[in-house]
Formats: C-alpha cells, structure tokens, sequence
C-alpha cells in the first residue's frame, strides 16, 4: 500500500512535513501547494511531484490519501475539512483551529467521511519529554505535580506568529505545545485557568506592519485534575538579538525533575541537542541522565497517522488531544481578556 500525500504549505514547517513523508516506507508524496508560486515549484522540483497555487485545485485534481496542513492557523478550518470531505485523512499543525466550533466541524467531518484527523503537537514524542514522563510515573518525586515551563523568545521573525488573524498571536501559537505536555506528563485534564497577559511586541520594528496583535506575554495558570498544576510563562516579545531561554520544571513533594542542555543553557528545548541532560533532585541527592538527541521534525506524528490508517490504531497525536489543548488555550485568552492587559493597581 502506498499512500498518497498532499501538503499544503511549502514554508518551514512544509519543508519539514515533506522530508517526513518522503522517508517514511509507504508512502509517496505527490502534490505540494504554496500561495507563493517560486516555494510552491521549488520543493515541487526537488522532491518531483506536481506544484498548486490553490489548495482547493489540489484536492479536485489529484486523488490524495492524505493532507498534510503547514499553513498559518486561520486557514487550518477550511483546508481540513475540505479534505475530509474528499476522503482524504488530515495531519494538521498546531494549533488546531481558530476556535472550538472550528474545531469541532474538522473533528465532525473527518468522522462523517471516516478519516483519520492528526494534529502535530509532536513535543510528546521528543525524548526528553518521554523521560520526563517514565520518570514521573516512577513516582520518584511524588505527586500532585507543578509543572513550571519558561518560554522567552526575542520578536518572532514571522509576522502570522504575531498576528490575530494568523496564527492568532504567540499564546495561541505556541501554549498549545505546553498544555498538550502538561496532559501527557500527568495523563490529567485542565480545570480552572486564570491568566494575566500583555503585548510586549507593539514597538518593535521587526513587527511594523502587523496590525492585529495577539497577546505575545503570559503568566498563565492552571489547575488540573487529581491536584495537579501548570504555570507557564510566555514572552515571545524581546529585542530583536535578544537570546531568550526556554525552560521545563516538573515540582513534585519529593523532588525536581528538569531539562538542561549541559552546554547551551539558553537553548530551547524543542530543539535537537546531543548535550541534552534530565536532571532527578531528590533526598538521594543529584542524578544526570544523559537523553538521546531528539528533534521536533513531525515525523512521529506521520508515523502514527500511517499505523492509524493502515492497522486501525488509535491516533497518539489525536484530534481530541489538539482539541483539548486549544480549549486551554482560549480559556487562557479568555482569562486576560477578562482580567485586562495591564489594570493599575
Ligand atoms: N509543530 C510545530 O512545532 C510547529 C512549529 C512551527 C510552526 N508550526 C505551525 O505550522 C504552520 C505553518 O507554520 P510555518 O512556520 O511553516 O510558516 P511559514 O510561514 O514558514 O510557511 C507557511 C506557508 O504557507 C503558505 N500559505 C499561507 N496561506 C496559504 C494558503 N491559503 N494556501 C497556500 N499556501 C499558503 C505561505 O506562503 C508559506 O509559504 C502554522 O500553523 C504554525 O503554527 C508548527
């Protein structure tokens, strides 16, 4: 059996989609689409496959097994459910869609039409995440968990990151990531949310031509079930240059595990490192456990979408996981825009 792909989005993270499917056994890439007519041919001619300007004349010319989706947020909604009503199953970036009744319809269609519908929060299957979680369910440092994530970026040097009506601003662009981590580390789910948040971008030069600001910094908390908490931090509003660091630190009543990079301790954790360490501090003192160098291409996520469709396993990276980490994430916008950007004291 080999499937056919089509990818809509030839930017990053298409380019990324692309080298997943090319390598993974039974599977073929057939048709790229890009709206920008020179990204559209040039990886078209690189992997030799038919080039789009229009995702809708790619779903109507060719006959496609699949649709990867590598497009700013907004247009996720349409392309997936397009798709699905053609009979192709979906891989969809995060997030998921621009609301919950977005999200639903794609979730409503691709049940409708009996395809498999993904959503790429492959942070789950990097290595260090997986320690994290075997670790936590040793039960080595104990339980209810808080869960601490650090994410200080300078300006996003895309301007839909930014943009309401793109990505729909840096906490709805990047948080999903997060909350998925936190149901995956704790197998728990999100109760209460509260947030304050700010745009720290507005001024900055990078981002002129952006109208519609979404909220770029957050303090945002979480109460989740069985006691568990997540406090994230977001600031994706720096200086330009400016190094930012990332950082994950799971608090439970026996100890601390984290995530350290023993050479660049500014380095993101989502990106591949072969100095990547997991730190264990319990009453026993201070483990190192060195974790095998892991990166964030989605090819986890196609893999799972490929056993989903031929043997009938269910999704990993689901629907139902996108859908609820995109609750968290509205519920967390919500929350400051109920609370204002800023009130005076
Ligand atoms: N899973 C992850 O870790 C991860 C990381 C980065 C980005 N993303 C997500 O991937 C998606 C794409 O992000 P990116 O970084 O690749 O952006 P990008 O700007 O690099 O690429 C997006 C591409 O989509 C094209 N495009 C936009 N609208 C289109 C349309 N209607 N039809 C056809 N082409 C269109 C653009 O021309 C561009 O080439 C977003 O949803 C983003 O949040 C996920």
């Amino acid at each position: 059996m080999s499937l056919r792909i089509g990818i809509v989005g030839c930017g990053d993270m298409g380019r990324k989609h692309a080298a997943a499917w090319a390598q993974a056994p039974g599977a073929c890439l057939a048709a790229l689409c890009d709206q920008d007519a020179q990204r559209a041919q040039d990886l078209a001619r690189f992997y030799g496959t038919d080039a789009y300007l229009d995702w809708r004349d790619m779903l109507a010319q060719e006959t496609l097994d699949v649709v990867s989706i590598c497009v700013p947020c907004s247009h996720h909604h349409d392309i997936a459910v397009a798709a699905a009503e053609r009979g192709c199953h979906v891989l969809c970036e995060k997030p998921m869609a621009m609301s919950l009744t977005q999200a639903d319809a794609m979730i409503g269609a691709a049940e409708a039409n009996q395809v498999q519908l993904a959503i790429c929060h492959q942070y789950r299957s990097l290595p260090h995440y997986r320690a994290i979680k075997d670790l936590v369910a040793s039960g080595r440092i104990g339980a209810p968990l808080y869960i601490r994530f650090m994410e200080a970026r300078e300006v996003r040097p895309k301007l839909e990151m930014h943009r309401l009506s793109g990505n729909g601003g840096p906490v709805h662009d990047m948080c999903g990531h997060l909350f998925d981590l936190a149901r995956f580390i704790t197998g728990a789910e999100f109760g209460t949310i509260s947030a304050q948040g700010a745009v720290f971008g507005r001024d900055k030069k990078r981002l002129q031509a952006v109208q519609d600001f979404g909220v770029d910094t957050a303090e945002i908390l979480a109460r989740m079930q069985h006691g568990h908490c997540l406090s994230i931090g977001l600031n994706w509003g720096l200086p330009e240059g400016f190094p930012g660091y990332s950082s994950a630190v799971i608090h439970g009543p026996q100890g601390l595990i984290y995530a350290i990079d023993s050479q660049e301790p500014d380095r993101f954790l989502g990106d591949p490192s072969p100095t990547l360490e997991i730190v264990v501090k319990d009453a026993k003192g201070r483990q190192h456990i060195p974790c095998p160098t892991g990166d964030n291409s989605p090819e986890a996520c196609v893999l799972d979408l490929m056993r989903a469709i031929e043997h009938g396993h269910p999704l990993e990276f689901s629907a139902a996981n996108g859908r609820a980490a995109l609750a968290a994430i509205l519920a967390s916008l919500d929350a400051i825009h109920a609370n204002g950007q800023g009130t005076d004291l």
